[in-house]
């Protein structure tokens, strides 16, 4: 029945998948059992004629030991098999590599012990627990990691807590499972298990252990499409939550405050690191900063951005 579901990719996935097969076959069978004799009853006994009377049966008494003390003692082993794991899953080990994530209307942001922060890819290491504490910059969101077996809600005026302990190397999908608005199908993310080696690389490289250095319009199509911003820039000259990109670059933008500038590049940073200093019009200021992106990055997505005005 596994491969139906999502590779068991932390400590406990196993035992949840079990815990959850068995609920689901249990409810399955009760409700066949129950509903199949209550109409092959209703059948056999049904009322044949006028002179029919009910028969007077008062109880039996095995027949109700047996299926008050069985069904106990299965809802009494979920409840403790279910315990115990929920337990484990709110217990985070004092060794753990604590990571802030940080949500927002649509992407989610990393920030790492030693102040290395990535943008909708958290990259952790194998077999090492790692412990998240999560936030939300807007309204409530939900980090969900299928693989693992986690799922929490990320608020705004509190922190909540995940942890795990990765046991399978590769990239696993970063939902958002809480309706959060229009992009909110959009907000997706990579879990990367990678070696402890490639991790330390990763942090201290501040790029992905093994990863290929890109040409600047390369990243910046590449970020485009990995950071959420195709959730609301399209590319092809249709407004949808933020304007269009297509054919802005070098030409007039104007704005809500009734002014016109020119998208240069220096526009185009100052849009991506700081979006509300100029909202263009038509549009909420909806955006938040980039601030998982290094000048780099930045550099890239400005190049991206250009190539979509040429031509
Ligand atoms: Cu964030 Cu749905």
């Amino acid at each position: 029945m596994n491969g139906f579901m999502p590779v068991q990719a932390s400590t406990w996935a196993a035992q949840v998948d079990w815990i959850n097969w068995l609920i689901t076959v249990i409810a399955i069978f009760c409700t066949v059992a129950v509903t199949g004799v209550m109409l092959y009853f209703a059948v056999k006994h049904r009322r044949k004629s006028d002179k029919d009377e009910t028969p007077y049966i008062t109880h039996n008494t095995s027949l109700e030991t047996v299926w008050t003390v069985i069904p106990t003692i299965i809802v009494i082993y979920m409840f403790y098999y279910g315990t115990v794991v929920y337990r484990e899953m709110r217990t985070p080990p004092a060794n753990s590599i604590e990571i802030n994530v940080s949500g927002y209307s649509w992407g989610w942001n990393f920030e790492y012990p030693n102040g290395k922060v990535s943008a909708a890819e958290l990259v952790v290491p194998l077999g090492q627990p790692v412990r998240l504490i999560m936030r939300s910059q807007d309204v409530i969101h939900s980090f969900f990691v299928p693989a693992l077996r986690i799922k929490e809600d990320v608020l705004g005026n509190i922190y909540t807590y995940l942890w795990f302990n990765p046991i399978v190397l590769g990239d696993f999908h970063i939902f958002c499972a809480e309706y959060c608005g229009m992009g909110h199908s959009g907000m997706l993310g990579t879990l990367k298990v990678v070696t402890p080696e490639q991790y330390q690389d990763y942090l201290v490289d501040k790029k992905p252990a093994g990863a290929v250095e890109l040409p600047p319009l390369e990243l910046g199509k590449k970020l485009f499409s990995d950071t959420g911003c195709k959730t609301c820039h399209s590319i092809d000259g249709t407004a949808s939550i933020g304007p269009t990109l297509k054919g802005v670059f070098g030409h007039k933008v104007e704005l809500v405050s009734g002014e016109t500038v020119d998208a240069d590049e220096n526009y185009l940073h100052e849009s991506l690191v700081n979006p509300a200093a100029k909202i263009v019009k038509g549009f909420q200021p909806v955006m938040p900063p980039q601030a998982g992106l290094s000048e780099k990055d930045l550099a890239g997505l400005i190049a991206y951005i250009k190539s979509l005005s040429e031509g």
